[in-house]
């Protein structure tokens, strides 16, 4: 970062020490949030089998840095498979010979059965609980409070779309009678679904995939993400012993991850590939398949959120819900407000008792209490933040808050910059960070255009306490973007609402019964009839020839 004078860089020194000490030595870590990293063998799940990986490993190394001896270490937990191609490929050949043409059990199973599986899955994630948030404050630094509400709202989503899925069968059983025709509307599975999740919500991006994409009935790859990769070992076995062999396989990227995911989508036999992250992943794992017409894609993408504090918002509430919305694990949720638009007759109250709120935030280690800034997982993240800072600072922009910017391996003080130039990167960038840029503005245009101009178009925060103002902007946004957030943060949830973005955010809405839609498509039965006399639609459907599970099918030759 720019620190130009002495002084300065003396204080940012002592600043980046008091940083450097809030890493624990080894003794200081509490008892009760140690993982037993030994527990963790390379292994996978493929074709029904927890299979232990014999090939070269990627090492699985934790935020949390370890101050031994006057250094700072960043801790190896594990190590996980560096998968090559052809293990990649055989665990998308097994699901598709689960699929087996839409022959093979678990899509020919009944709901019910399928219901049952995801049950059982549902009980090993809710007994594991405490090991997952153990794993996901060590691997990702997310803070006790907030990993635990992640594996909460993952085990509550879950339950959702066991209900959902009990209430789509209850309707489908009703029929449709029009024209002479009587017909019943089942809805059908896809194929075999390519999943991948971002690693800032590692757990609950992947089985708000996975569960839907079997619930629906379909097989499934699981590409983990680049960080959260231990918590899915703690399912392999049950998975394993609750699915038919080869309905859900887990890949691991290594070295060469993107490719491995290429890989597959060149092959031609992904049917629906389902992604969260960035715009630029989405668009070259697309560009791959061969046969795109045929792939459904099911997409939630990058986004630059912008909060509009206008002349007449309530300041105080304005102020809790942007340090919220853009500091909620520390500026790296999809949904997290990425740049503030402040109304230039507020700009300075605004300001003022933003920055109070920021630097108030303690930071620390995830299981510190109250903690809510924590070390960043991504390798050179904090050089990579202070990259944008310094371009801003570049442009006539000030950091605004008490030592934002500074950092010490992994933790990085949130900085709030000050006015950020619409030249600058982090106007237009999604930065995914602990960087707070703020525009002031004259008049509404400015927002609608940065939108609409703009290359994402998931979510608006407009705070303003006029409600004819508000009915306007609501008014123009709402054909730009997929949520306006009214005197509160961005986010995704509730999840009985639809997720969904416009433009490079994507365009899939994702809520509980919207998710299972996608992840099928619908099925006519249709018969010649009058009102009353259902005739042959009387029998029950989506029931496996001889019961579900247990027969294998036959490997399809063709995709
Ligand atoms: O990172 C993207 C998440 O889906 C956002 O979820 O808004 O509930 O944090 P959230």
């Amino acid at each position: 970062m720019n620190k130009t004078s002495r002084l300065e860089r003396a204080l940012h020194d002592e600043t980046s020490q008091q940083l450097a000490d809030l890493f624990p030595t080894a003794d200081e870590i509490p008892a009760e949030f140690r993982i037993d990293t030994g527990g963790y063998l390379p292994c996978y799940l493929q074709d029904g089998e927890v299979r232990r990986w014999e090939g070269p490993l990627a090492p699985v190394s934790s935020p949390i840095c370890v101050r031994e001896n006057g250094t700072i270490k960043r801790p190896i937990l594990a190590s996980v498979p560096a998968m090559d191609e052809s293990t990649a490929l055989a665990a998308l050949d097994a699901a598709r010979g689960a699929w087996s043409n839409g022959q093979g059990p678990w899509p020919l199973a009944h709901p019910e059965a399928r219901i049952e599986a995801v049950e059982a899955f549902l009980s090993s994630m809710s007994k594991a609980k405490e090991e997952i948030v153990r794993l996901l404050m060590w691997e990702i630094g997310k803070s006790l409070e907030e990993s635990r509400a992640e594996v909460d709202r993952t085990i509550d989503y879950i339950r959702m779309a066991i209900e959902a899925t009990r209430e789509a069968c209850k309707a489908e059983v009703s029929s449709h009678w029009a024209g002479g025709i009587a017909a019943r509307v089942k809805a059908a599975p896809i194929g075999v679904c390519l999943l991948m999740g971002p690693f800032n919500n590692p757990v609950y991006e992947t089985y708000t995939m996975l569960v839907p994409a079997l619930l629906a009935g379909n097989t499934a790859v699981v590409k983990v993400p680049k960080f959260g990769v231990l918590p899915h070992q703690l399912f392999f076995r049950c998975l394993a012993e609750s699915f038919p062999k080869g309905v859900v396989n887990y890949i691991y990227g290594g070295e060469t991850g993107e490719d491995i995911a290429g890989s597959l989508m060149r092959t031609g036999c992904v049917d629906v590939l389902s992604f969260i992250g960035s715009s630029a992943g989405a668009a070259a794992l697309v560009s791959r398949h061969p046969k795109p017409l045929r792939l459904r894609r099911i997409l939630s993408l990058g986004a630059k959120n912008p909060g509009l504090i206008t002349a007449d918002a309530d300041i105080e509430t304005a102020v809790r819900e942007c340090v919220l919305g853009s500091l909620g694990f520390n500026g790296q949720r999809c949904t997290a407000l990425k740049i503030l638009f402040v109304h230039e007759s507020v700009a300075d109250k605004f300001l003022r008792e933003f920055c109070r709120g920021v630097d108030a935030l303690p930071i620390g280690m995830p299981w510190e209490k109250g903690v809510k800034i924590t070390p960043l997982p991504e390798f050179d993240k904090t050089v990579t933040m202070a990259a944008y800072v310094d371009d801003a600072l570049g442009k006539g922009a000030v950091v605004v808050n008490s030592g934002g910017g500074d950092s010490s391996a992994t933790l990085f003080r949130p900085a709030v910059v000050y006015p950020v130039a619409a030249t600058s990167e982090l106007y237009e960038k999604e930065q995914v960070g602990p960087v707070v840029p703020v525009h002031p503005y004259r008049k509404d245009e400015e927002l609608l255009e940065f939108v609409a101009s703009g290359d994402y178009g998931q979510q608006v925060s407009l705070f303003s306490g006029d409600p004819e103002k508000t009915a306007d902007v609501v008014g123009r946004l709402s054909n730009l973007v997929g949520r306006i957030n009214l005197n509160c943060k961005c986010q995704r949830g509730p999840d009985v609402l639809p997720f969904a973005g416009r433009k490079d955010s994507g365009m899939t809405a994702l809520s509980v019964s919207e998710t299972l839609k996608a992840f099928s498509m619908p099925s006519v039965i249709a018969a010649r009839s009058h009102e009353g006399d259902e005739g042959l639609l009387l029998k029950p459907h989506g029931m496996a020839p001889g019961g579900g599970h247990g027969r294998q099918p036959k490997r399809p030759s063709g995709c």
